[in-house]
């Protein structure tokens, strides 16, 4: 169907989602939205989150998009449940399908959960394995600097292995067997995190199952696009685009051009 998907995020960090929707559906148009006045959302309240994340799903419906994802966590966690009641348009969040994924991988059914403060704080991730399995044993911890790190472009640097060691090794004590990458920006530095834990230890990717869920509720509602041109990305953000650009980059391993600066309601 001759519709964009809309993907949106705090910031720059949702473009790991889109990188990963892509790949898996390289004909569909995608229109992302970085809120980049706002970012980050991991220490916000869940009613700024929310406020925010409505303005952002009026701004892609009136797009006429075709499915919106929330590929940021913190908005997931604290917003889905609204926008699903709110939007006619289908709505999908990262929680469930790494909740999912992660259920899968487990043979133990010890899982850690990493994200933002608001992310866990909520307990959502939690939430979503204890209701797909009762006998899972989920230990959940906030990374707060993980973000700022990534965003400077530490992705392999000394500091960022130190402050992995603080949060991880406590996790990794707790004998898991699958940790899940909760925040759109912990898949940039999945090496320095892997080289951290045990062999055993599985990573989970929420951005990689989302991309999954998105491709099958394309499917199952008959709305996938028949066309098999490439699909045209575009990307609107809430303040600065030569930021977004340079920060696309990083992200992305390309340049992209065309991003819009819009005020939303
Ligand atoms: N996108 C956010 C998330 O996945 C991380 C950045 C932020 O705090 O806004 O939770």
């Amino acid at each position: 169907m001759k519709k964009p998907i809309g993907i949106f995020d705090s910031g720059f960090g949702g473009l790991t989602v889109l990188s990963r929707v892509a790949k898996l559906l390289p004909n569909e148009d995608i229109i992302y939205f970085g809120d980049t006045a706002h970012v980050p959302y991991g220490s916000k309240s869940k009613e700024v989150v929310t406020k925010f994340s409505v303005a952002i799903a009026k701004f892609l419906s009136e797009k006429k998009v075709k499915l919106i994802v929330v590929a940021c966590n913190t908005a997931s966690a604290f917003a889905l449940s609204r926008l699903k009641n709110k939007f006619k348009v289908p709505v999908l969040g990262v929680i469930f399908p790494g909740a999912k994924e992660a259920l899968k991988s487990s043979k133990k059914k010890r899982i850690a959960v990493i994200g933002t403060e608001g992310t866990i704080k909520s307990s959502s991730y939690t939430k979503a394995i204890i209701s797909l399995d009762n006998q899972a044993v989920v230990y959940a911890k906030a990374c707060p600097l993980f973000v700022p790190l990534v965003e400077e472009g530490w992705i392999n640097h000394r500091v960022t292995k130190d402050v992995a060691k603080e949060y991880l090794t406590p996790l990794v004590r707790k004998g898991i067997d699958t940790l899940v990458l909760g925040c759109t920006h912990y898949p940039l530095i999945k090496k320095v995190i892997k080289n951290l834990i045990n062999g055993n230890i599985t990573l989970i990717d929420s951005a990689e199952a989302t991309a999954k869920d998105v491709l099958n509720t394309l499917k199952k509602l008959k709305l996938q696009e028949k066309a098999k041109s490439d699909g045209r990305h575009s990307f609107y953000v809430s303040d600065s685009p030569e930021k977004f650009k340079f920060y696309a980059k990083r992200f992305l391993g390309y340049n992209i051009n065309n991003v819009k600066k819009i005020t939303l309601d």
